[in-house]
């Protein structure tokens, strides 16, 4: 186990083997499990397990590391499987353990692994739970990600741990904390991370980060990605921005085609706003751009352009699924034009503007090509960049 600070450790494990985090979102740096060892001078409690992938890992670390005296407490944060996969195999290792929870966490944990009444502890918004030298206190924050979800802190440390909250994509190579890694990988996991797999619950996280503003922090401690110690400005501030859906500078231009001619509209918009010095430009093929990355990025960036084919009377399929998934997230503050194109019959604009109206997002301008871009359109391509531009 890797210290963190005095009483606490790390005993969380690295998954360098999944392709795709929730079956849906690809992990090029892996993730990381976290799991944290908090030992007092009376009792020591295990925040959140691991998948249960990765249980034999967790198990012998905490045969190896609790001095024989082994644990008096399992407190679950958060109960996706991806945190309490473990928790059966680790239940049964230490009978006399008993499980932390609020009363949905332990409503849903009986419902995943049949555990029995008598394991549990149920605690309230508030309360302490003392370990000697160090003591728990529990604050809880719904839907950070799911409804149980809840924050543990320890003021003796200035420790809290965090749930999902402030995770983050990406395996940890070799450290635990923030300052024994390059951080750089990490700060774009985030951003995909928390628009994918967060970000439909931004107002939830602003309650939980109103909640915790008064609390004094040193460590922020994750069920994904590095403990956050030297950097604990600049992630908060990203979360708070992110779930503000307050935007950076910058365009994401997101386009579907079939033989090119979106694409030619996508490039010459992209062309026009770098002449007007907009340098932070994000350009997609909804064809072959994965999807987290395209969230990733419309979530980011203040301007969000969208151009699709129609086809079979409707939107190009992968621009239908971007802008569902842009739906679904409550996406808003973006200054966003549209374009759409057509051979014989008109329809993928009409629907872009659907989604738009659904949304509460007025489009700049609109853009409509039929067949393919001559010298008129273009010089409407021109036209609605420079409004774009202007309107950023
Ligand atoms: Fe990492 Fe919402 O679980």
């Amino acid at each position: 186990m890797i210290r963190i600070t005095n009483s606490i450790f790390y005993c969380g494990v690295n998954d360098r083997d999944t392709h795709l985090f929730e079956n849906l979102w690809p992990l090029p740096y892996g993730v990381s499990y976290n799991s944290y060892l908090v030992k007092g001078s009376d009792k020591t409690a295990l925040i959140d397990t691991v998948h249960e992938n990765y249980v034999a890992s967790l198990l012998t670390h905490l045969r190896a590391d609790t001095d024989g005296k082994g644990i008096d407490y399992l407190v679950v944060n958060h109960v996706e499987p991806d945190h309490s996969g473990a928790l059966p195999t680790i239940v049964a290792a230490f009978p006399e353990l008993k499980i932390i929870g609020n009363r949905q966490t332990i409503g849903m944990l009986k419902g995943f692994y049949g555990i029995d009444d008598d394991r549990f502890i149920e605690i309230k918004e508030g309360d302490t739970l003392p370990l000697g030298d160090v003591s728990l206190k529990f604050i809880i924050t719904p839907m950070v990600h799911w409804p149980e979800t809840m924050m543990t802190y320890v003021p003796e440390r200035k420790l809290l741990f965090t749930g999902d909250a402030f995770g983050c994509f990406g395996a940890l190579n070799g450290g635990v904390l923030d300052s024994s890694m390059d951080m750089s990988i990490y700060f774009d996991e985030m951003y995909r991370y928390y628009s994918n797999i967060v970000g439909k619950y931004g107002r939830f996280v602003q309650q939980a980060l109103t909640k915790t503003s008064g609390v004094e922090i040193e460590f922020l401690c994750s069920t994904h990605g590095p403990v956050w110690h030297d950097n604990l400005k600049e992630v908060a501030g990203i979360y708070d921005r992110l779930s503000r859906y307050e935007p950076e500078e910058g365009v994401t231009i997101i386009y579907g085609t079939m033989y090119g001619n979106t694409t030619a509209v996508a490039e010459a918009m992209a062309q026009r706003l770098c002449e007007h010095g907009v340098r932070n430009i994000r350009i997609h093929n909804a064809s072959k751009s994965h999807m987290s990355n395209m969230i990733s990025d419309a979530f980011r960036y203040k301007g969000l352009i969208v151009g699709a084919p129609t086809y079979s009377m409707s939107l190009f399929p992968p621009i239908e699924e971007f802008m569902k998934a842009m739906e679904t997230r409550e996406i808003k503050n973006k200054t966003v034009a549209l374009f759409g194109s057509f051979t014989w019959a008109s329809a993928s604009l009409k629907k872009l503007l659907e989604y738009t109206q659904r949304m509460g997002l007025e489009p700049v301008g609109t853009l409509e090509l039929r067949q393919s871009i001559d010298d008129a359109t273009l010089s409407q391509v021109r036209q609605l960049a420079d409004t774009f531009a202007s309107s950023l």
